[in-house]
């Protein structure tokens, strides 16, 4: 599994709560960390290194837990995955499956990274639900790096998450996609001000229960009952990581190694 940082440890968390036999290897690129703003074509290299790197390992599937690396390289890291035999599993799709799934009224936000707005990712995936759904998509380039930084929650970041959900208020959507994996962590905060009867959806549900399909269609779910293992590397600085990574986890995090990643800038 990996993500441009520690913001896809809230899918982990609910791959680990749903998924508990299961091993877990999880990489945060945070020495890359915004991927939202990064220059698609570079982004791309570096996911197609980073997919390299894991299935060197002896992973039996890749989890995309980074919306924004889904709506950028989602089409590279199956390109690896193909090379090794190896399913890959995204976050953009599944969500989309279950937003069309649940709203009454056909009208669905998507809140996410520049990147992954302009990919239209989140756009041509619910075009292709069968249903017709109106979408307003929201560029929020400075939430995820507030939420990294780890400052406490102030005036401000309440403020910023105002000016976001305005357009889709205005668009009385009732359903909203948390496109990017760092939201959960603000969710209480959107949920209060868009109302309580919108629905939030986030990405680790929605990737936990497709990691789960994906193994037992595979023949490839562990069938031992108890706890798997899991560990973390990571490309920046490791101290951070741990201090972060527990708020986005909610559980230890243990020893976590630092990498580079090979051929990449
Ligand atoms: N994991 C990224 C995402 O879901 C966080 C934001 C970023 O790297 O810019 O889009």
């Amino acid at each position: 599994m990996f993500d441009s940082g520690v913001g896809g440890l809230t899918v982990l968390h609910e791959c680990l709560v749903s998924l508990p036999e299961e091993d877990f290897v999880y990489l945060g690129d945070t020495a890359w960390f915004p991927y939202g703003v990064k220059d698609p074509e570079a982004l791309r290299a570096r996911i197609r290194s980073i997919a390299e790197l894991l299935l060197g390992g002896r992973a039996k599937l890749l989890v995309i837990a980074c919306n924004t690396a889904t709506s950028i390289g989602e089409d590279v890291a199956r390109e690896v995955g193909e090379t090794h035999g190896v399913e890959v599993v995204p976050v953009v799709e599944p969500q989309a499956e279950i937003a069309a799934a649940i709203t009454d009224s056909g009208r669905v936000g998507v809140l996410a990274t520049p990147n992954t707005v302009e990919s239209g990712a989140y756009r041509r995936a619910l075009e292709s639900q069968h249903r017709a759904l109106e979408v307003t998509e929201v560029e929020a380039p400075d939430l995820a790096p507030f939420i990294q930084d780890g400052s406490p929650f102030d005036a401000g970041v309440l403020e910023m998450a105002r000016a976001y959900c305005a357009p889709l208020k205005r668009a009385e959507v009732d359903t909203l996609i948390l496109g990017c994996t760092h939201y959960p962590l603000v969710a209480p905060m959107l949920q209060r001000i868009l109302g309580r009867d919108v629905r939030l959806v986030s990405g680790g549900h929605a990737v936990a229960a497709a990691v789960q399909r994906t193994l037992e269609r595979d023949g490839l779910a562990r069938s031992l009952a108890g706890e798997g293992t899991y560990s973390f590397l990571c490309t920046g600085d490791v101290d951070s990581f741990c201090d972060l990574g527990t708020r986005f986890l909610q559980m230890p995090l243990g020893e976590v190694e630092r990498v580079e990643i090979p051929g990449a800038g």
